[in-house]
């Protein structure tokens, strides 16, 4: 006999509705982990380095979606590599053009589709807050891998395991970031997360047409009473630094391709602009590099910028062992 679907009772659950649903945890800002947090994963970080070998079966049978709305070479290989190296499996897209965002999907569904594939996923979006709307509308943690001109909260936690692995601290340091401090998301992120530590102080190294955004400096610098000078002058600023944050000028966020040539090489560090630095001061850049540190600074032992990448590796192994363990 068939079943009347008409009048037969339904035994089975209602779907969850999204807000009944417990949202995973979700790292868009890097202020969304306390810094107890961000000292495990950097703990985690420097382990993972020191154990390789380790962890290579701590994500098995699980799957990292990365979401690649723009151009990126080290953001998302290293994630992918972070997923290869824990023994999990990776999948998703490296340009827009080939995802159904060509056919006009929203961020929304996408965020609701890659939930049903994958345990995890990183998204890269030029538009500032489209991984927070991924986050409210996906059923698996997501890790904002940069917004637009606004955050970059794993290239900080990268950032971060770098300086503890040089310095061995984060308190008592002087930075000093220099070039486009106002499109260069990487410089908002780790300005949000040195602001917690004891004894920072920042020197913001840019032309003026590039300055640190003013809610950077009144919500994070002036609210917290962070020690910080703003000046246009590298060469002044060489000798006080613990560490030179060095970013390239954001060609692709500037509306007048005039101004970006004008600006450009703005700055271009080359070795004799390192006599007056400090013999333990650190040399870091998130990279791409284009014209603003030489090639013959990478020979400086006080250069870690490819250092960097590496830790940029262990980080993101530590952050998705921490947020599958939290989503489970
Ligand atoms: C940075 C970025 O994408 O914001 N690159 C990176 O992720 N390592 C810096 C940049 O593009 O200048």
């Amino acid at each position: 006999m068939g079943a009347n679907l008409e009048t037969q009772p339904t035994t089975t659950k209602p779907a969850e509705s999204a807000a009944e649903r417990k949202a995973p945890r979700s790292l868009i800002d890097i202020l969304d982990f306390d810094v107890t947090e961000i000292d495990k994963l950097v703990e985690t970080g420097v382990d993972i380095a020191n154990n390789p070998g380790k962890y290579a079966t701590a994500c098995t049978g699980k799957i990292l979606a990365t979401l690649f709305y723009e151009p990126s070479t080290r953001t998302r290989l290293s994630f992918e590599s972070a997923m290869f190296e824990l023994g999990g499996n990776v999948l998703g897209f490296s340009q827009a053009a080939s995802s159904s965002v060509s056919k006009g999907e929203s961020v929304a569904d996408t965020a609701k589709t890659i939930s049903c594939y994958a345990d995890i996923i990183a998204m890269r979006h030029p538009l500032e807050g489209a991984p927070f709307v991924a986050a409210l509308n996906a059923s698996v943690p997501v890790i904002n891998a940069g917004d637009g001109g606004h955050n970059h909260p794993t290239q900080t936690l990268t950032d971060l395991l770098t300086i503890y692995r040089e310095k061995g601290s984060f308190s008592n340091l002087t930075i000093g970031f220099c070039g486009d401090l106002k499109f260069g998301r990487t410089v908002h992120s780790l300005i949000n997360a040195l602001s917690r530590y004891e004894g920072v102080r920042m020197v913001l190294i840019s032309p003026d047409e590039l300055k640190v955004p003013s809610y950077v400096i009144q919500d994070v610098l002036e609210k917290k009473g962070i020690e910080y000078v703003e000046t246009a002058s590298l060469e002044e600023a060489m000798p006080e630094l613990d560490i030179l944050y060095m970013t390239r000028i954001q060609q692709e966020r500037f509306a007048d391709i005039d101004e970006y040539l004008r600006l450009k090489d703005s700055y271009i560090l080359t070795p004799d602009k390192l006599d007056t630095a400090k013999e333990d001061m650190r040399i870091l850049h998130p990279l791409p590099r284009v014209n603003e540190i030489s090639v013959a600074v990478d020979d400086d032992p006080r250069a870690c910028y490819f250092e960097q990448v590496l830790n940029g590796k262990f980080i993101r192994m530590a952050l998705i062992m921490k947020l599958l363990e939290e989503s489970k």
